[in-house]
């Protein structure tokens, strides 16, 4: 069991730290002539196209990112209008711009450098519209293709070990990430981007999933071969990352599984030729789950990660109602997009509590019971916030309330921390995401990281979505990572840097 060795885990993380002079010496320059094409592609499979919606989903958009439906009776059994809708919003093409190196064409999603290593696939019933089946989401064409035939749900359920959500659901959304599609940028830290362009993909897919009426739940605890063999993945090359089964129904009997055979469909190479980063493939294997026993053992037993306590000098947060005026969620999903450009003017307390109180709610996970634990603590650098004095905060989401860790101006400081990028240090407000990452192996196994980095992505990606629906600009970001604990410390010392986020007025609006 590989995945009870935490040096795995600790070695990858080491390994793929940016620091000052770790950027500068890296020598990696990007081969535009051999850029992955950004899609999947199956030439020899028919597609099955997906009804494109006109009509704008009723549901909120604060409320659709921060609340979820539980996994009970009385749901509407998904039809292939409502996947579609699910598909688009976590993966559709919502703008394409040309660049000198190509086209690009942006997802409703944030992915770091637009490369989009993230696949969907679908597994159901017989629904609405759909047969039971296999089937491949192909953004591009905005169509389904087939890859079996058959209700096969069953192989996922036991993979599982029968988690009772999976149980439930008539259809089940599997993600993937092909290594080559980010390496070719960021080489191998490509697995903490999995996490981060798998979470923020995530949260548009759960926020889109309350606003359609359906349950839906993040399963990590699965084992890996199974459901790679279900997909028919070449897994040197691309691995499925995260189940999310949708709805409610009849539970499905777990003691049949369906036997499969391995799948031949032929691919379309995304490069002349692709670049193999060994820690990638190690980091996975290391976090593979091999047994039922241990897919059962990811959920069960109490989650041991504690909150923080908060300290004397803290100011009170106050979210917005969630009756204050938004527009829908899919509207703001498809105005979405990363600020290039922060103006260094101020948004209000209440809109940055705002963005913090939605995007830390409804992530329902197979590893974060009971409901409300979190993974990541989060620490901000305050520039701009009327009626909150410039500084560093630590938040505290049990008693709401930021506690300030010291006083004073720090643009500078979060622009260097930020990669020396102008993006953090022009915003309003940047939240950095540091995990204790020894607890979390302790508990999970290398497996453990996956977790924290899809966490991470998670409420990074609903931070986005809350930030556009208050009219305020985002951008992730990436950053130093040992300057990031030095700089919080010594509250953060001892945690890791795992994720950045950027806030404030775009420019020239
Ligand atoms: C985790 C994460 C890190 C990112 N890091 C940076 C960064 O360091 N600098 C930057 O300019 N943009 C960064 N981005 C923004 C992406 O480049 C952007 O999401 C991508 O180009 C897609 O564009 P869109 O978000 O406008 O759809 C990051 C995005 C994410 C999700």
């Amino acid at each position: 069991m590989k995945n009870r060795d935490n040096s795995i885990a600790w070695n990858y993380h080491d390994a793929t730290k940016h620091s000052y002079w770790s950027v500068r010496s890296s020598g990696h320059g990007l081969d535009w002539d051999n850029r992955p094409f950004p899609f999947k592609v199956y030439p020899d499979l028919e597609p099955i196209p997906l009804p494109q919606s006109t009509e704008p989903l009723s549901h909120e958009a604060l409320s659709a990112i921060s609340s979820v439906i539980a996994p009970t009776a009385g749901q509407p059994l998904p039809d292939l209008s409502a996947l579609a809708r699910i598909l688009y919003l976590s993966a559709g093409i919502t703008r394409r711009r040309n660049h000198s190196g190509g086209e690009f064409f942006f997802r409703a999603a944030s992915h770091t450098g637009a490369m989009y290593a993230i696949e969907l696939y679908l597994v159901c019933r017989d629904l609405p519209g759909l047969e039971a089946g296999v089937y491949h989401f192909g953004p591009g064409d905005f169509a389904l293709r087939k890859l079996r035939s058959g209700d096969l749900r069953g192989v996922l359920v036991r993979a599982t070990a029968a988690e009772p959500a999976m149980v439930l659901s008539p259809a089940i959304i599997v993600s993937t990430g092909t290594y080559w599609r980010n390496a070719w940028k960021y080489q191998a830290r490509t697995y903490r981007h999995f996490g981060w362009d798998g979470g923020t993909l995530l949260a548009n897919l759960l926020a889109a999933a309350t606003a359609v009426g359906l349950s839906a739940r993040v399963v990590l605890g699965f084992v890996d071969a199974p459901v790679n063999g279900l997909l028919g993945l070449d897994t040197s090359r691309e691995v499925a990352l995260s189940l999310v089964p949708l709805g409610y129904q009849e539970g499905l009997p777990t003691d049949h599984v369906p036997t499969v055979e391995p799948l031949t469909h032929a691919t379309l190479a995304y490069s002349k030729s692709e670049v193999d980063y060994p820690l990638l493939r190690e980091m996975h294997e290391a976090s593979s789950l091999i047994s039922e026993p241990e897919a059962q053992d990811w959920r069960s037993g109490p989650n041991t990660i504690r909150p923080l306590k908060p300290a004397a000098d803290f100011v009170p947060l106050s979210p917005i109602p969630d009756a204050a005026p938004s527009d829908s969620i899919d509207r703001v999903i498809i105005r979405r997009g990363s600020t290039r450009q922060f103006a260094r003017k101020a948004i209000a307390l209440n809109q940055l509590s705002s963005i913090l109180y939605h995007a830390t709610q409804g992530i329902p996970a197979d590893f974060l019971d009971p409901p409300g634990n979190l993974l990541n603590d989060l620490y901000l650098i305050v520039h701009a916030v009327e009626d909150l004095s410039a500084g560093a905060y630590v938040l505290h989401r049990d008693s709401w309330v930021l506690e300030q860790l010291e006083a004073g101006q720090f643009r500078r400081e979060a622009g260097h921390l930020g990669l020396d990028q102008e993006l953090p240090a022009d915003a309003s407000a940047t939240v950095f995401f540091l995990a204790n990452l020894n607890p979390i192996l302790e508990r999970f196994g290398n497996r453990g990281y996956r977790a924290v980095q899809l966490e991470a992505g998670i409420i990074g990606g609903k931070m986005y979505l809350a930030a556009y629906a208050l009219g305020i600009g985002a951008t992730g970001l990436t950053f130093y990572d040992d300057e990031v604990t030095e700089f919080f410390s010594p509250h953060a010392a001892g945690k890791s840097a795992i994720f950045l986020m950027a806030f404030g007025r775009p420019a020239g609006k």
